[in-house]
C-alpha cells in the first residue's frame, strides 16, 4: 500500500498566514519530501456549501481564491492533484453509505462540529447536511485511501470519526478495501492556532484580524504596525511581556536561518531579542520591522508566483479540471471496490445471477 496524502480547505474566503503556518506550508514540504506516492489537495466547496447554502456566490468565487493561494504557496500540479470536491460525485455517493455507520448521537458530540453550531446560531434550525459533514469528510479522505492528513487541530475530532467509520465498515463488509487515516499537525506548536493581529484567539475572517497570502506588502506593514503586542510595554524602557504578544508569537511561527543576520544582526537568536524585550530597553516598533521582514521573507516569492498565475486563470482552471479527472478515476476503482465488499454489484455479479436463475428455473422444472 502506498502513502498517500489527502487533505483540503472549505473556498470561503482568501486563506491567510494562520493557514499557512497551520498547514499549506506543511503541505509543500510533504510534497518536496518525496517520501509520497500520491498527494491529493481538494478544495472542499461542498462541504461549504453545508453552512452556505444560501450563499453559492460566495463560495464560486472563493474557489479561484483558494487555487491561487495553493498554487502561489508552492503546490506544483506536477506532483500533486489539485481537485474540486463537488465534481466527484463518488464522494456524494460513498457519504450515503457512511450514514448507516455513525449514529446523531455521535455527530452531536463532535466537538468542532457543535462550536461551530453555537457560532452559527445553527442550534434551532441545524441543516442536517450541516450535522453530517463529518462522514462527508471521511469519504473525503477514504476515498482516496488516505493514510496521511495535514490539517490543523481543529480537524482531529473528524479524523477520530473517519477512523471509527473505517473500522465499522471493515468489520461489516470486511477488511481490506479501506484504509485508516492519521492525522499530520505541525510541529512548531505555536503553528497550531495562529492568533489574529489583534492578539484575539483566532485569526479570522469575520474578525477582520488577519494577513492574507494574498496581501500587499503594504497591507502586511500596516496590518504589523498595528499589531497587539503587551499593553503595559508603554515606553521603550518598560520591561515586556513575551507571553501573548502577538509580535513574538507570529515570530515564533515563521522563523528560519539566517533571519537575523540578514535582517537584524545586533541578535544572535530570537532567545536572545526575548531576553532584551523581557528586560527592558527594546522597543515594539523595532521588533515589528524585523517581523515585517521576516514575513516579507515568506510571502514575497508567494505573491511573485500569484502574480504569474492570476496573469493566466484559465491555466489555472485547466490545474484544476485535470486534477479532478484524475481524482474521479482514483474514486470510481475505491467506490467500485466499496460497492462489492458491499454486496451491492448486482450486474457484475455473474454467480449471483447464474445462482438465482438456476434456483428460480427449479421452481418449474422439478414438478
Ligand atoms: N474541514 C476542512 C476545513 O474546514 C476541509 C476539509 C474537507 C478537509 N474535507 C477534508 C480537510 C478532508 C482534510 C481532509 O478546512
Amino acid at each position: 500500500m502506498g502513502k498517500v496524502i489527502l487533505t483540503g480547505d472549505r473556498p470561503t474566503g482568501r486563506l491567510h498566514i494562520g493557514h499557512y503556518v497551520g498547514s499549506l506550508r506543511n503541505r509543500v514540504e510533504l510534497q518536496n519530501s518525496g517520501k509520497f506516492d500520491e498527494i491529493f489537495i481538494m478544495i472542499a466547496d461542498a462541504q461549504a456549501l453545508t453552512d452556505n447554502y444560501d450563499n453559492p456566490d460566495k463560495v464560486r468565487e472563493n474557489i479561484i481564491e483558494v487555487a491561487l493561494d495553493y498554487l502561489s504557496a508552492g503546490l506544483d500540479p506536477a506532483k500533486t492533484h489539485l481537485f474540486i470536491q463537488s465534481q466527484i460525485s463518488e464522494l456524494t455517493e460513498l457519504t450515503f453509505y457512511y450514514m448507516n455507520l455513525v449514529t446523531v448521537a455521535r455527530l452531536q458530540r463532535n466537538p468542532t462540529v457543535k462550536a461551530e453550531i453555537a457560532q452559527k446560531n445553527f442550534e434551532m434550525s441545524l441543516p442536517a447536511g450541516f450535522l453530517t459533514y463529518p462522514v462527508s469528510q471521511a469519504a473525503d479522505i477514504t476515498l482516496f485511501k488516505a493514510d496521511t492528513v495535514p490539517v490543523g487541530e481543529d480537524q482531529l475530532p473528524m479524523l477520530e470519526q473517519a477512523r471509527e467509520i473505517v473500522r465499522s465498515f471493515s468489520n461489516i463488509y470486511g477488511e481490506g478495501v479501506l484504509v485508516e487515516p492519521t492525522a499530520l499537525l505541525p510541529d512548531n506548536k505555536t503553528c497550531l492556532r495562529l492568533p489574529g493581529t489583534d492578539g484575539k484567539a483566532k485569526m479570522s475572517k469575520s474578525i477582520g484580524n488577519c494577513i492574507y497570502l494574498s496581501d500587499s506588502p503594504k497591507e502586511v506593514k500596516e496590518k504589523v504596525m498595528s499589531m497587539y503586542t503587551d499593553p503595559d510595554h508603554i515606553r521603550v524602557e518598560d520591561p515586556g511581556k513575551i507571553e501573548g504578544n502577538t509580535v513574538f508569537t507570529y515570530l515564533d511561527a515563521f522563523m528560519k536561518p539566517g533571519m537575523f543576520e540578514k535582517y537584524l544582526p545586533e541578535y544572535k537568536n530570537l532567545d536572545e531579542l526575548k531576553a532584551h524585550y523581557r528586560k527592558g530597553g527594546l522597543g515594539d516598533v523595532k521588533v515589528k520591522k524585523f517581523l515585517i521582514n521576516v514575513l516579507e521573507d515568506e510571502l514575497a516569492p508567494i505573491r511573485e508566483r500569484r502574480a504569474y498565475y492570476e496573469k493566466d486563470i484559465r491555466k489555472v482552471y485547466d490545474i484544476l479540471r485535470e486534477g479532478t479527472e484524475y481524482a474521479r478515476k482514483v474514486g470510481q476503482k475505491t467506490l467500485s471496490e466499496v460497492k462489492t465488499a458491499m454486496r451491492i454489484n448486482y450486474f457484475d455479479d455473474e454467480e449471483l445471477i447464474a445462482r438465482q436463475a438456476e434456483q428460480f428455473l427449479k421452481k418449474h422444472t422439478n414438478n
